[in-house]
């Protein structure tokens, strides 16, 4: 399917089928999300993947109850990661192993370094959670790629999420995407002319 297909035909699901999704295309899926664009390449997010009913009906009443939760096939949860400082060392030894130069390295870590020292945990969030977003772009258009569908969410309870599934410190839950085959149907895409976004 070309891209431009795929941006067409995507659209946010309000009710799955609960027909479960394979696991080839789940790990598919976790390939294209793996190979997003994120500032530096740090990538300061984990994603907690669901796909047992019961955490489905326990996350529920913690997301406005909308059906896609308990309907869909897996659920993420892309969580921003503020603790920048481990993904920095991580990524040094990454650079390594790639076989990049020591000065290169060097220089490279050293302009992230300086970045993470000049952040408040707060910015740190705010920062984090805006690269889980390009992630979350790719795993929605990435879905309809493979054949099934997809509804971003931020109609969740953030506190109530790393209660519920236990998530770990510095990491915090942003947008929810749940993955399934769509059992309604998709509504006219209402967009904002080109004339009234670019200028
Ligand atoms: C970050 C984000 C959060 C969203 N949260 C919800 C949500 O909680 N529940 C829902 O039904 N749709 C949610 N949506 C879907 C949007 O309402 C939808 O993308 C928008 O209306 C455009 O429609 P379309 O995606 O079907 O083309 C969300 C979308 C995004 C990008």
């Amino acid at each position: 399917m070309e891209f431009k297909e795929i941006v067409e035909k995507r659209y946010a699901v309000k009710k799955f089928d609960k027909k479960v999704i394979p696991e080839n295309k789940i790990e598919e899926l976790l390939e294209i999300i793996r190979l997003s664009a994120s500032s530096f390449g740090l990538q300061p997010y984990k994603i907690k993947i669901v796909d047992d009913q019961e955490t489905k009906e326990k996350l529920l009443p913690a997301s406005w109850n909308q059906p896609q939760i308990n309907t869909c096939s897996h659920l993420m949860v892309f969580c921003a990661n503020i603790n920048v400082k481990e993904q920095i060392e991580k990524y040094e030894e990454m650079m390594e192993s790639a076989g990049i130069p020591l000065e290169n390295i060097k220089a490279y870590t050293g302009v992230m370094k300086g970045f993470e020292e000049g952040l408040s945990d707060d910015k740190k969030l705010s920062w984090a959670t805006k690269q889980t977003y390009l992630a979350v772009g790719n795993a929605i258009n990435g879905a309809t790629s493979l054949g099934f569908d997809s509804c971003p969410m931020e109609g969740f309870s953030p506190e109530e999420y790393s209660k519920i599934l236990d998530l770990p410190e510095n990491t915090h839950p942003v947008t929810v995407v749940t993955l399934g085959y769509a059992a309604d149907e998709p509504r006219p895409k209402i967009r904002y002319s080109k004339k009234d976004l670019f200028f």
